[in-house]
């Protein structure tokens, strides 16, 4: 039966007792209001380890941006309800005294991946996330942590912080998941209002099929939505955009539009 920890110190005791020992753990954490994106996660985290610990926390640290964080969703109840119907087993849902006895004094900064795309648009956003990702780990102690590709970069600096502070967890990259019209899910997606919704659309869609970074820029320009970035990188394309006042980030794989494009 699933079982939620409040208590970080509750958890640190639990995570200490013998039926862990010898077992492996699947981690992921998450700013809740789930969607079939944090489902496939959990999914994936049920069959590849005996236990599944899921975390549920809109860490404020990570937000520049005061609206953002207050207008963030949350929706505890019917979050609980999906994490027990994917047979999850525990869930820390920490306030941020407990998570942050430090009251952020101590902080995780990256000097280079950090510094461009999400890192540039958002200042401090990785340093949250990132001391907020060590402090969770740190508590989990999981076999693997599942982490979507939307949020590539964030991918991309989880791994090297585990590299880094030498933390035996395997980071584990899922495939983006998106709805019938290839919009990538994300919980700011609900913020969307009708005709906001099929910009976004339009923003996947023209983000995949277009040749170049500066192709995209013009096409969207001339939709009328706002860009903050295209940039293309280590093999992918990556993009934000603000539709609506609504941010929204996506990106993808070149090699496979190259291989669809052959076929
Ligand atoms: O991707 C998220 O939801 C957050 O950045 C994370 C990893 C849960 C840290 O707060």
């Amino acid at each position: 039966m699933l079982k939620i920890f409040k208590s970080v110190k509750e958890w640190r005791a639990f995570r200490q007792r013998d039926q862990f020992f010898g077992k492996t753990i699947g981690f992921v954490p998450t700013m809740g209001n789930l969607h079939l994106g944090h489902r496939a996660l959990i999914e994936r985290s049920v069959r590849e380890n005996d236990f599944t610990v899921l975390s549920i926390f809109v860490n404020p640290t990570q937000f520049n941006n005061r609206e953002d964080l207050e207008k963030y969703p949350r929706t505890q109840e019917a979050d609980i309800r999906m994490v027990e119907g994917v047979r999850a087993d525990y869930i820390l849902m920490p306030e941020y005294d407990c998570l942050y006895p430090d009251d952020y004094t101590y902080r995780v900064q990256e000097s280079v991946i950090s510094k461009f795309m999400e890192g540039r648009s958002r200042p401090g956003h990785f340093d949250g996330m990132l001391t907020v990702v060590l402090k969770l780990l740190q508590l989990v102690r999981a076999t693997r942590a599942y982490f979507g590709e939307k949020d590539y970069q964030q991918l991309q600096l989880v791994r090297g912080l585990v590299d880094a502070f030498f933390i035996d967890t395997e980071i584990v990259a899922c495939s983006t998941v998106r709805d019938e019209n290839g919009l990538a899910l994300s919980s700011r997606n609900s913020r969307l209002s009708e005709g906001d919704y099929d910009k976004a659309v339009q923003f996947a869609k023209i983000l995949q099929s277009e040749k170049s970074s500066k192709a995209v820029c013009e096409r969207l320009d001339e939709m009328g939505i706002e860009v903050d970035y295209i940039e293309d990188g280590s093999g992918r394309r990556f993009g934000a955009v603000n539709v609506g006042g609504v941010r929204l980030i996506d990106n993808y794989d070149l090699k496979v539009n190259e291989k669809v494009e052959r076929e």
